[in-house]
């Protein structure tokens, strides 16, 4: 069997289906499976909730930012990252350098109904969450969109995304010698 020489990184807003569709497509693959906010958390031994409450946003962006160049240097994995990682360019900038960004374009609708019973996003405990979504949904799209080479319906059910995925990387074979 071949092994994936690059990352395939998921991207997309919270809630689009990164880390469901991650685990089905690192089985597809035969690819260890890495979620960004998970690497976090084991990382510093806290919540990302925690560490938005107890330190700050700019604070989780730092450790994202680390987080980020430190996954880079990994060749084989399926990484799921976190909503708002690849709306900055340097992560974007060591991401892509890894692997191929795949972007789980999911409608603002869907979006706000899967995450209406959510407690542990802490950019989402307001009173105003429907707009609050549809706003900063609106805002990063673009951004997911420039970073991704593949763009995929997150609408569908994460078994029928994750096997998209999977035949896009195939066809596009998981190396040069075509294996
Ligand atoms: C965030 C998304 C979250 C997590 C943090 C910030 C964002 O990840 O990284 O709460 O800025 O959109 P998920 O997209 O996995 O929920």
């Amino acid at each position: 069997m071949c092994r994936l020489e690059y990352n395939i990184i998921l991207c997309g807003f919270m809630g689009c289906g990164k880390t469901t569709v991650g685990k089905i497509l690192s089985r597809i693959l035969k690819a260890p499976y890495v979620d960004m906010d998970k690497y976090i958390e084991d990382d510093c031994g806290m919540k990302v909730s925690e560490i938005f409450a107890k330190y700050g946003e700019g604070h989780f962006r730092e450790l994202e930012r680390e987080a980020a160049k430190k996954l880079s240097e990994n060749q084989g994995m399926i990484i799921s990252a976190g909503g708002g990682t690849l709306t900055f360019k340097e992560n974007v900038e060591a991401l892509s350098s890894s692997g191929r960004i795949v972007f789980i374009d999911t409608p603002v609708e869907d979006i706000i109904y899967r995450l209406r019973g959510d407690t542990t996003r802490p950019l989402l405990q307001c009173e105003n969450r429907e707009q609050v979504i549809k706003d900063l949904h609106k805002k990063r799209t673009p951004l997911y969109k420039a970073a991704a080479t593949v763009y995929v319906d997150g609408s569908l059910p994460p078994k029928v995304v994750a096997k998209s995925i999977a035949s896009i990387i195939l066809r596009g074979k998981y190396n040069n010698k075509g294996c």
